[in-house]
């Protein structure tokens, strides 16, 4: 009887670390699925670099980058600036600067628009 008790419990501590296993694996998914995203500059890009960018990278061209301008955006999109700032990857400087950092949406977005081939 307590054999089949301790065996019992085996399962049940087997079966439990098998369902955390398979929790953990899918919150670990690939989060950034650009199927089916047709994000353009002018609807859906350049209104996040008005709101978080503008006021300071401007005509100013403060480190090099006038972020009101597509020009501007497809060079930090294409030399991996745009996305290693804002996702405050390291070896970068995390933008916007002294504000908090963007939400996780508008990164997406932003990373689609560059994935997808910045339209
Ligand atoms: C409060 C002002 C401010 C805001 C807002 C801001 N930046 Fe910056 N940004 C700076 C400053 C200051 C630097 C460093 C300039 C220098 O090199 O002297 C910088 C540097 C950068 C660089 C170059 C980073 C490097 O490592 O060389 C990039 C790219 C950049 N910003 C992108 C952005 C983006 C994208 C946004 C909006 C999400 C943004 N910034 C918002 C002030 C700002």
């Amino acid at each position: 009887m307590k054999k089949q008790l301790f065996a019992a419990s085996l399962w049940v501590i087997a079966f439990a670390a098998c369902k955390t296993k398979e929790k953990t694996t899918a919150t670990t998914a690939k989060r950034t699925d650009c199927t089916n995203t047709a994000y353009t500059y002018t609807a859906d890009i350049k209104p996040l670099m008005d709101q978080n960018c503008v006021r300071c990278h401007n005509t100013n061209m403060k480190a090099g980058y006038n972020l009101g301008d597509i020009a501007s955006v497809k060079k930090a999109g294409s030399n991996g600036y745009l996305l290693g700032t804002i996702k405050h990857e390291s070896g970068f400087m995390a933008m916007p600067a002294h504000a908090e950092k963007m939400d996780q949406a508008s990164i997406d977005k932003i990373e689609c628009w560059i994935n997808t081939g910045m339209k």
